[in-house]
């Protein structure tokens, strides 16, 4: 097989239209169409907002990835797409339209995992992947803690969240401080001028007695309670104070775990991916407390980090060097995949 293989790579698991075309582990276009406006107004994404926002943008995003990058579809190696976790109708959308070019190319099509594919984007900006290596990936959708031995086939996971996804309380703290859809970049900027001390808020799952059953697992809908009865007790509160307080919480708990976890599977390579990797403190003590105890981290740039399409070609490029198997076209997406199924057969 080539070395350099030439992937598209198809995303829609969520609110994203996104398409990116890769050549091994170099970016040549990445096409990103967000219905996120659409949703603004419900606070959260609706489904069939989404699903028809992917229909309306799919085929412009092919076209444009195809005019950057310069290649013709013909040229193509293969065709990558997200085939979960996520919500399924928008998955379908990405799915139909990448089996349908598949087919009418006569190209191998692999249908990938997306949280393996939030963990390969970083082979564009950092090269080959460390191994192994400790995954922390957290966006509104899903908060994960992984041990990847290999990216391409071993993946195992350590932990999830238990109820809200760590963006997804950014988003319902931003709301009830009236700060708007998506909370974390809103909260992200409030909380430079706060104080990340002046308000003491729960760090779920880090207790002794959570140690035995959830030492790698999260919570953080007591921090979203936590953070509203505040704010009923205290009229007069400093949102700031409270935006940077918050979001200390939950940068504490993400990293006191993901570093846990690396020193308990005595791995040194960290890599943190998901449109929460782009909140600036998280990148900012990621480093420092890792470097602390001798862990190297990896963070892509924020738009590598929220969904994206080069991510899915790139661990369809992955994949195609690996010698992986294509998936057979009649695959079906699946809304909760497991993480350990890295390709659809
Ligand atoms: O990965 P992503 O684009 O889509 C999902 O798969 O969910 O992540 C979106 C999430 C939203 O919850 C958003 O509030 C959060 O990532 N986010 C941030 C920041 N930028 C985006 N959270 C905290 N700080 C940020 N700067
Ligand atoms: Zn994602």
């Amino acid at each position: 097989m080539k070395s350099q293989p030439l992937v598209l790579g198809i995303e829609t698991s969520c609110d994203e239209t996104a398409v990116g075309i890769v050549r091994g582990t170099t970016l040549l276009a990445d096409a990103i169409a967000s219905s996120v406006d659409e949703h603004a107004r419900f606070g959260g994404v609706v489904p069939e907002v989404a699903s028809r926002a992917h229909l309306e943008a799919m085929v412009p995003g092919i076209e444009r990835v195809c005019k950057d990058a310069k290649v013709s579809l013909a040229d193509l190696d293969a065709i990558a797409v997200t085939a979960g976790p996520g919500l399924v109708g928008a998955l379908l959308v990405g799915t139909s339209a990448a089996a349908g070019l598949a087919f009418a190319l006569d190209k191998p099509l692999y249908a990938v995992n997306h949280l393996a594919a939030h963990v390969s984007v970083d082979v564009l900006e950092h090269g080959a992947l460390p191994s192994p290596a400790i995954a922390l990936l957290v966006s509104g959708g899903h908060t994960s803690l992984l041990r990847v031995d290999d990216v391409s086939s071993r993946i195992t996971a350590l932990g999830a969240t238990m109820d809200d996804a760590a963006g997804e309380a950014f988003d319902k703290v931003a709301r009830i401080l009236g700060l708007g859809f998506p909370g974390g970049p809103a909260i992200d900027r409030e909380a430079q001028s706060g104080n990340v001390s002046a308000i003491d808020f729960p760090r779920g799952f880090t207790q002794s007695r959570d140690q035995e059953d959830h030492a790698f697992d999260f919570s953080f809908s007591g921090l979203k309670s936590a953070v509203a009865r505040y704010l009923h007790d205290h009229p007069d509160f400093h949102v700031a104070d409270v935006a940077a307080s918050f979001q200390e919480a939950v940068v504490d708990v993400l990293l006191t775990k993901a570093l846990t976890a690396a020193k308990s599977e005595g791995i040194e390579h960290l890599i943190i991916g998901g449109g929460v990797a782009a909140n600036s403190r998280l990148r900012f003590l990621a480093e420092e407390r890792a470097t602390k105890v001798g862990v190297a981290v990896r963070i892509p740039r924020p738009a590598l980090c929220t969904d994206n399409g080069a991510m899915v070609a790139a661990l369809g490029s992955l994949l195609v060097t690996a010698g992986t198997t294509p998936s057979q076209p009649g695959f079906e997406a699946r809304s909760a995949l497991p993480v350990a199924q890295v390709t659809l057969a």
